[in-house]
């Protein structure tokens, strides 16, 4: 049987409730879902990728064709050697897409065969980001809504530690 599946790309610095949001609607579309992080040579990310992959572990847990790893190289040879079909990545502004489509164009002339799918953002999680998330913490805002909850305590006493 042919088995469809896609790859939820992303530094995930922490994961957030946006992430968290396309995860759940990308698990709905395909018969697996591989939660992937990946580095981007732009961002210098402040938590480990073991750390990361704990917390997207605990957040994931409901969602039993949903799963997490890690890969070091680019993107588009962890599709080809995981036979993934696609590429799930979530839309929240103009300027996402502009870099999301530019991103998609490279995979696409590497890799012609793999699809990258553009899921708009869930309207209430627009302004959802990794980095609203660790600069809030550390002026003592309240990031209650935008982390899943199986994390949240934990990522507060981890920002905590970091912002000491
Ligand atoms: O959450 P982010 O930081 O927007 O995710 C971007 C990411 C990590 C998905 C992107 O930088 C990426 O795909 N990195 C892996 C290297 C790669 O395949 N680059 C594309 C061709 S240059």
């Amino acid at each position: 049987m042919y088995i469809k599946i896609a790859v939820c790309p992303g530094s995930f610095d922490p994961i957030t409730n946006g992430h968290l949001d396309i995860i759940y609607r990308a698990s709905k579309l395909f018969d697996k879902v591989v939660v992937l992080i990946l580095n981007n040579p732009q961002k210098k990310p402040m938590f480990s990728v073991e750390q990361r992959l704990d917390w997207i572990n605990s957040s994931i847990k409901p969602l039993n064709n949903v799963s997490v790893d890690y890969w070091s190289g680019l993107l588009i040879d962890y599709i080809k050697k995981n036979s993934a079909c696609s590429i799930v990545k979530g839309i929240r502004s103009f300027q996402d897409f502009d870099y999301e489509l530019q991103m998609s164009t490279v995979n696409k002339l590497l890799e012609p065969s793999a699809e990258t799918i553009f899921l708009p953002a869930d309207p209430d999680k627009t302004h959802i980001t990794s980095t609203l998330v660790k600069d809030l913490c550390r002026i003592g805002g309240n990031i209650d809504n935008l982390v899943p909850k199986a994390i949240l305590k934990d990522v507060k006493k981890v920002l905590e530690e970091v912002n000491k």
